[in-house]
């Protein structure tokens, strides 16, 4: 079965491209653009990585973020993940990047793009893998900040296929960002929403009725509200579920105790996602892995799992049928 998982054609919906950065990587660039890290090496970085919630993780995340400087920075951060997901046979990947983590500290928007797409085209065109771009809010910073980015996305459209909201979650609801989501999905932009990770069902509802989303990123606090999970049900609103991410921040204390495939056999459109690979120990092929080891699954169960992701791909809806 091991062969079969690594091998299965894989649609990856929830990656932050920012999470992909390997310690590795982080102190070759810091000493690329002279940045001193406060770390003796690549190893002392991922012992840093033991988190016990989302706030834990957020600090670490943000403070690797601040290598990345230069449109190369960013080109050389996403051929990295797009050749280690080669390996798990991912086919197309749908990317979120964080553009108020650069922008805050000073560095240009288009930098933060020019360097993602370039690598995202040269995937595409050399790796075979097929792309589409997501511009995540951070729900910690103020709506007019939100509302400031938006007008940058909205100059990067023929390049963003629609926007996010991350960061975190506890004590920044969906409401906060009504009005931001509403022109975004005016102006053309697909939605999509963290909620329900480690925040309550609540957000999850309020982010389908306020927030237009088009599907759910993590949602698996969703079992706390039978009708919601019906609903997810009958409307076929895909989760994408990042399960390493979820042992790592404590949202689960094992992978047995993980909701993903009750969930699934009760016929959710679950996906299975990485997260912040280098963050959480895994990349595609390790987190469908680590359901498995917990919760076996026959063929067909892990072939519906991509498939859910096909269907809740923006791939467009003509060519869906070439990747099924
Ligand atoms: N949750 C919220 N914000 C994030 C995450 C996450 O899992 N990863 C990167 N930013
Ligand atoms: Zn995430």
């Amino acid at each position: 079965m091991n062969e079969f998982i690594q091998g299965l054609p894989k649609v990856e919906l929830h990656l932050h491209i920012e999470g992909s950065l390997e310690p590795e990587l982080a102190f070759e660039l810091a000493t690329r653009n002279n940045i001193a890290l406060p770390y003796d090496s690549p190893q002392a970085l991922r012992k840093a990585y033991a988190f016990d919630n989302l706030q834990a993780f957020l600090d670490i995340y943000y403070q690797g973020a601040n290598v990345l400087r230069t449109e190369q920075d960013f080109y050389d951060l996403t051929w990295a993940y797009l050749e280690r997901s080669k390996i798990d046979n991912v086919i197309h990947t749908e990317i979120f990047f964080d553009p108020q983590t650069h922008t805050e500290r000073g560095i240009e928007f288009d930098t933060v793009i020019s360097g993602i797409y370039r690598a995202l085209c040269d995937g595409q065109a050399q790796l075979g893998i097929t792309f589409q771009i997501i511009a995540c809010f951070l729900r910690h910073l103020s709506e007019q900040s939100a509302m400031n980015t938006l007008t940058d996305i909205l100059k990067h459209q023929d390049k963003i296929i629609g926007v996010g909201l991350d960061s975190s979650e506890n004590g920044h609801p969906p409401s906060k960002f009504t009005r931001v989501f509403n022109q975004a999905k005016q102006a053309g932009l697909q939605t999509v929403a963290h909620a329900g990770e480690e925040g309550p069902a609540q957000n999850i509802t309020d982010s389908i009725e306020l927030l237009s989303i088009s599907r759910v990123d993590h949602g698996v606090r969703c079992v706390e509200d039978p009708a919601l999970v019906e609903q997810l049900i009958e409307t076929k609103m895909a989760l994408t579920v990042c399960p390493l991410s979820n042992i790592k921040l404590c949202v689960f204390d094992d992978m047995s105790q993980h909701n993903v495939v009750e969930l699934l056999r009760k016929g959710v459109a679950v996906t299975i996602n990485s997260d912040d690979p280098a963050y959480f120990g895994g990349y595609m092929t390790d987190n469908f892995m680590a359901v498995y080891k917990a919760h076996p699954m026959t063929p067909d169960e892990l072939a519906q799992l991509s498939l859910n992701a096909i269907d809740a791909s923006f791939i467009e809806p003509a060519l869906k049928l070439q990747y099924r």
